[in-house]
């Protein structure tokens, strides 16, 4: 077993090599006068059962995954496990309006060309898990969220939206605390109107937790409302910090505390998804 990791998610693979035990190969990339992108897996694939481990967060991202797997095909890979720690572009799962791209099944058909198989974290729309013609996992990880937050003395572990109401509740249970989740109607990528339901948060220790944070519109205009009640701690938790615009700073100056898993490698991703990976991949 040969791991193969794309530059962002260096990370987590070599904490993936770590516990399954298995060699991560050195790779090069570079960009050639005129932009275009070069990688090269520095090891012989011939054979080997490759994992490859690479995000789709920014275009750039999505190429280099592709090229790793296609590289690993190309030089004779027995197989290829794609692991995409984070889904970038799995919001939008249907047209909307005429002309509008599907661009969860663009990313997914493009990738089912070079991996047998696809292994991702908490996807943002399970619409897409649908749309694959090869084995698809999505895995979850309250366990590893449960594990942190197990000692912290939680009251309330509140989504954000209804959508992300399971996962509150999941975790909850896992921590021994209680669930709830904010009405949330989104203006437009920017502006979201919230409204938290009828209930006694003067004091309580509170856990916000949703899947992606990206401009931090969410939460942050969540922890207003829970200060407007007089809550106690406020802590913050997601899958995916995306942080668009550096609002990891804004969070965490207006909160007790921001965690989130490391699909995305950053200064806040402290806690760990490797594990519950593996357990997938060891299959
Ligand atoms: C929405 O459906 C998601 O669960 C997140 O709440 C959303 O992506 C967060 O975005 P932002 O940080 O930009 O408010």
């Amino acid at each position: 077993m040969l791991i193969v990791a794309s530059n962002s998610s260096i990370g987590l693979a070599r904490k993936l090599s770590d516990i399954l035990g298995a060699r991560l190969s050195g790779c090069s990339t570079k960009r050639f006068p005129d932009g275009e992108l070069y990688v090269r897996i520095e090891s012989d694939l011939k054979g080997q059962d490759v994992i490859v481990v690479g995000n789709t967060r920014s275009d750039s991202d999505i190429l280099e995954t592709l090229f790793l797997i296609n590289s690993s095909k190309e030089n004779g890979a027995s197989s290829v496990k794609l692991v995409i720690p984070y889904y970038g572009y799995a919001r939008q799962h249907m047209i909307y309006k005429p002309g509008e791209s599907v661009s969860s099944r663009a990313v997914l058909k493009t990738m089912e060309n070079w991996a047998d198989e696809i292994i991702c974290v908490e996807i943002h729309d399970k619409a897409t898990v649908g749309f694959a013609s090869k084995p698809f996992t999505n895995v979850e990880v309250i366990d590893s969220l449960g594990d942190f937050f197990k000692d912290r003395k939680i009251d309330i572990v509140i989504s954000p939206d209804d959508g992300g109401f399971s996962r509150a509740e999941k975790l909850a249970e896992r921590i021994g605390s209680r669930a709830l989740y904010i009405e949330k109607k989104r203006i437009d990528s920017r502006t979201v109107q919230m409204s938290l339901p009828e209930d006694d948060y003067s004091g309580k220790n509170i856990l916000l937790v949703d899947d992606i944070i990206s401009t931090g519109g969410t939460i942050i205009k969540a922890i207003g409302l829970l200060k407007s009640k007089s809550a106690g701690r406020i802590y913050v938790t997601a899958i995916h910090g995306v942080f668009a615009s550096g609002s990891q700073s804004q969070i965490s100056a207006v909160s007790d505390g921001l965690w989130v898993t490391d699909t995305i490698d950053g200064e806040f991703s402290s806690i760990s998804v490797a594990r519950d990976l593996a357990k997938v991949l060891d299959r």
